[in-house]
């Protein structure tokens, strides 16, 4: 292939590996960029990625696939759907679509890219997240969606037909969904020769690239430590000239914890005084997500508190100062025990320079990283692990099965899963009823199961809930449970929050507590004092009735019948039990500290602090999350009768010690 392009441009690093196009382009800023008043279109025109319009075209219309590298930042998402269609590639009523990890992403590059284009959000340029979507399909053109809607959507059109051109994004952040549409296509673009996919991502890892990804050595996992405090001192640390600080924690609670240590009124300290303190991470909404990117008033320093969602996935304009901590929150799976956790652990080398990189976009900045240099060269990993093989698959292996890939194993992966884990992914679809002897779905239970955007547990629990006369209620509930937290963080008021939320406590668990919350809310008219009176998010309460009435929707189309239990907590308890039986546990009979032990690996677990059941300890629990710190915390937990589990899933439970259990 011959190397093209724009001439007088810097030359591009085309390879050619004879099937794909393979771009690598540095990230020079033209030295006037920054912040300004110039138009749109030329602060476009001094993005990187601008000089590479031609070549990319040219990539992407004489190959299949094409995989490009460039720095964050430096125009990848925002300006090559605009390139695409400017070149004619959404004519004719096809649509581009560009793929992304992270929902938060998704909406707020298609709200920058909408307003490039002069185009209301919705119209010609809309996104598609889960539970939400803003596209018309007669005249949306460019539509962002997350990863995992658009493997939904195959669901229903197999070979994706509407697309001209998909972009998966942020290809190196590896997410499991990333990964399974990556294999996906593939098989895809057999079937359709017309299909064009651009792989784009950040890392500058060549040999990974065009190796089409590879796996990479297991890294240790890392108890946490409290990591707010040592964020302090460094941002007041920062010295003239004015910036905005990006700092990388962990997640909402920490981070939460950051903006309360910065923000508590200390009128002696001018330095804290300038700052103006934001916190990021998923789930923030959209007008608080508009405060982020918007600018820094004169005078004002920016600090923004962010999970690894800003490491690659978002940019920020302003940007000369970062803080990195070390630490990201990953999931990892462990298929002996069968617990999936969020772990506090330390972040890969390449991360590392990507959070570095964050700094000083538009004028030189500094980043201040929180660990050793001696760290960083001897003990951390050079990458870090694909979502892939750190996860419970129930929900992958369930999707697969929905599309029609029967041999799992043999299903061309970016980087395999252990056996183990996809067993054990097949025998908890199998105990759930959705899987078969012969691996295969069941009929109807299975393709419902799958139907439902949601994991399959909770799915399973809604199907459950129809024929026990309750899905009114498990769809309220479950409808919670997709959200973060109707709480709101409690700011300093602790106290308060845990008296506000024992007025809504029941016996039963939090389960059924989300429910009192649920009918306070409608009672008081759907009312934001009353929220605000109760520490509730009223942002949540809003969300949880839109999911609920999709969800609502979604039961009707698949024929469960929607019917109210009027509070027999037996029926509600019940349906959980089916969904979430492989989380049971029992209460350690001499324990004097509140430990249970799981029912199915003996894991040690406590309620957490957070339930309406901590210090309660009931016997028999089930939980729907664990989450560990110092310890393994049940979250979101319901009291059950032992004598259900084997109602529930008699071949998940027949070998176990039932003995255990009191009758
Ligand atoms: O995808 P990549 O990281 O290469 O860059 P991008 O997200 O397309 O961002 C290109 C430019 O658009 C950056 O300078 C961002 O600051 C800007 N941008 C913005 O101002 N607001 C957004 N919501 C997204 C991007
Ligand atoms: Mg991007």
């Amino acid at each position: 292939m011959a190397q093209f392009w724009k001439p007088g441009a810097e030359k591009p690093r085309l390879l050619d590996d004879g099937e794909g196009g393979v771009l690598f382009f540095s990230s020079s800023y033209s030295s006037s960029s920054g912040f300004g008043f110039s138009s749109i279109e030329k602060q476009r025109q001094r993005l990187p990625v601008y000089k590479y319009r031609s070549a990319i075209l040219y990539l992407v219309e004489t190959h299949a696939t094409t995989i490009i590298v460039g720095e964050t930042g430096s125009g990848k998402t925002t300006q090559i759907p605009q390139y695409l269609k400017e070149a004619g590639w959404a004519d004719g009523g096809r649509v581009i679509a560009c793929t992304q990890p992270r929902r938060l992403a998704v909406q707020a590059v298609a709200s920058r890219v909408a307003e490039e284009m002069g185009v209301k959000l919705g119209e010609e340029v809309g996104y598609t997240i889960r539970f939400e979507d803003l596209t018309n399909p007669d005249v949306t053109r460019v539509k962002f969606l997350t990863d995992g809607v658009l493997l939904r959507e195959m669901m229903d059109d197999p070979l994706l037909t509407k697309y001209s051109v998909i972009m998966v994004d942020e290809a190196h952040e590896r997410s499991i969904s990333t990964d399974m549409l990556l294999g996906l296509l593939k098989k895809i673009q057999r079937r359709r020769p017309d299909l064009r996919l651009i792989i784009s991502s950040a890392t500058i890892e060549a040999k990974t690239m065009s190796t089409f990804f590879q796996t990479s050595k297991r890294r240790r996992g890392l108890e946490g430590e409290a990591l707010e405090p040592k964020v302090e001192p460094a941002i007041l640390s920062v010295e003239e000239p004015p910036g905005d600080i990006l700092v990388f924690l962990t997640g909402q609670d920490d981070i939460d914890t950051a903006v309360q240590l910065l923000t508590e009124n200390d009128r002696n300290d001018r330095k804290k005084s300038e700052l103006i303190v934001l916190p990021l991470y998923s789930g923030l909404s959209r007008a608080e997500q508009e405060l982020i990117f918007s600018p820094t008033p004169r005078g004002k320093r920016k600090v923004v508190i962010s999970t690894n969602i800003a490491e690659t996935s978002l940019t920020l304009e302003g940007i000369v100062y970062v803080v990195d901590s070390g630490f990201s929150k990953q999931r990892f799976y462990n298929p002996i025990s069968d617990i999936e956790n969020l772990i506090i652990t330390p972040i890969s080398k390449a991360s590392a320079r990507q959070r570095t990189g964050r700094a000083g976009r538009i004028r030189p900045g500094k980043c201040y990283r929180l660990y050793t240099e001696e760290y960083f060269i001897n003990e951390m990993p050079a990458e870090g692990i694909p979502e892939m093989q750190r996860s419970n698959l129930v929900t992958c292996v369930i999707q697969l099965k929905a599309l029609g890939i029967d041999n799992i194993l043999g299903f061309d992966w970016p980087s395999p899963p252990s056996p183990e884990v996809m067993i054990r992914a097949l025998e908890v679809l199998y105990s759930l009823g959705v899987l078969d002897d012969d691996a295969k779905l069941t009929s109807p239970v299975g393709f419902q199961v799958a139907e439902i955007p949601l994991e399959p547990m909770i799915s399973k629990m809604i199907l459950a809930s129809g024929d026990l006369g309750c899905s009114e209620e498990i769809i309220t509930i479950a409808a919670v449970l997709s959200i973060q937290s109707i709480w709101t963080s409690s700011r300093g008021a602790q106290k308060e929050l845990d008296e506000a939320r024992l007025q809504f406590a029941a016996a039963e668990g939090d389960h059924v507590t989300f429910l009192n919350v649920y009918k306070g809310f409608l009672q008081s008219n759907k009312s934001s004092q009353w929220c605000h009176k109760n520490f509730i998010n009223y942002q949540a309460m809003k969300k949880v009735m839109e999911v609920r009435e999709q969800l609502r929707r979604i039961a009707q189309r698949l024929g469960i019948v929607l019917k109210s239990c009027e509070r027999d907590t037996t029926v509600i308890r019940k349906a959980v039990t089916a969904g979430f039986f492989a989380n049971a546990c029992q209460l350690e009979a001499y324990s004097h500290n509140g430990m249970y032990k799981s029912i199915r690996g003996s894991q040690e677990v406590y309620i957490h602090p957070s339930s309406v059941l901590f210090r309660v300890n009931p016997k028999w629990v089930i939980y729907h999350s664990l989450v560990s710190t110092d310890r393994q915390y049940m979250r979101n937990i319901i009291t059950i009768d032992p004598g259900w589990l084997t109602e529930a899933a008699p071949h998940f439970y027949q070998y176990r010690q039932l003995t255990h259990m009191p009758h």
